[in-house]
């Protein structure tokens, strides 16, 4: 196995070379894929590194929420998905029409979209959001009515940090929901020295017995910063990877062995090889609905 991915590594660079790309990683990816990251990241971090990326192509290894935010940040650049199945189900839970007749029973109200949505529906919102920086996105809004889409449990949790009130829509992560409170009360049992770091799109009662709340980057950087040496992990399996080669001496314990995505996971790096021998699967964006979106993702990327 070992000799077969140096193989297929060696292969992969030399192509990324002679095309120019950037790998963008998110954290949730395989760890041999995550070996090869140029930037390894969390939602917010990627859409800013692709925004500053002199690559003429960029290979997302991620979903495809993520591959269409670059698409939209850079018009110019080559953006590869290396399996075009590697879909954000909550992402999928709303569509335009739907947001349409939404905001048609909701008239004035401010649509705030996280970033795991489409781009027809990044394009029918007033501003985006990650799990970054959402706090800050609906802090910085002038008061009146809030519509949070998809992701009912972040907009929970944002709704009871911020005290504003919002309308919901009933999307949210099967991986994420798949946390009980019962597995973060089973791993702190197992682990009492150990704090507990949930991502905000679990269901409330999980975040009510967390010690932190924060992205895939807050997380990062939290298992780096704090003197913490024990951590239970309440979000997809994969970041564990990249938690312990960055921290060795620390120990790290996933909450559970459902939090699997398995559509983080259809990329391999045999797959990485094919998209940059075939240039595939290039992500677009009709131009009207980009320069829409657009505006609802930089309207986010101006106050972070
Ligand atoms: P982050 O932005 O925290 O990396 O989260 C992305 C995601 O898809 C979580 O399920
Ligand atoms: Fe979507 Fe959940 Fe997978 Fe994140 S973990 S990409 S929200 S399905």
């Amino acid at each position: 196995m070992e000799n077969k991915n140096a193989e297929l590594v060696e292969k992969i660079l030399k192509l990324k070379k002679e095309k120019n790309a950037v790998f963008l990683v998110h954290n949730y990816q395989r760890g041999e894929v995550q070996d090869i990251a140029d930037h390894i990241g969390d939602s917010l971090g990627l859409s800013q590194s692709a925004a500053e990326t002199d690559a003429d192509v960029i290979v997302f290894c991620g979903v495809h929420f993520m591959a269409e935010t670059a698409a939209i940040i850079c018009p110019d650049k080559t953006v590869l998905l290396p399996d075009i199945n590697s879909g954000c189900p909550m992402a999928d839970m709303i569509t335009a029409e739907q947001l349409r007749q939404r905001k048609k029973e909701l008239p004035g109200a401010t649509v705030v979209c996280y970033v795991n949505s489409t781009a027809e529906v990044k394009a029918e919102s007033d501003i985006c959001c990650t799990s970054a920086n959402a706090l800050k996105v609906v802090e910085s809004l002038d008061a009146g009515e809030i519509l949070f889409v998809p992701d009912q449990y972040l907009g929970h949790y944002v709704s009871s940090r911020t005290g504003r009130e919002m309308h919901y829509w009933p999307g949210y992560c099967p991986t994420h929901v798949s946390i009980t409170s019962d597995d973060i009360l089973k791993r702190k049992k197992e682990h009492p020295q150990a704090k507990a770091l949930v991502h905000p799109e679990c269901r409330p009662e999980v975040i009510d017995l967390a010690d932190e709340v924060l992205s895939t980057g807050g997380m990062i950087r939290y298992a780096r910063e704090s003197s913490t040496r024990e951590m239970i992990i309440g979000t997809e399996f994969g970041i564990i990877h990249r938690l312990e080669k960055e921290n060795p001496g620390k120990k790290f314990y996933a909450v559970s062995q459902k939090a699997i995505c398995p559509n983080m996971k259809r990329i391999t790096l045999e797959k990485v090889l094919w998209a940059l021998e075939d240039m595939k699967h290039q992500i677009t964006v009709p131009e009207d609905i980009r320069l829409k979106a657009k505006s609802a993702v930089d309207r986010m990327l101006e106050i972070v």
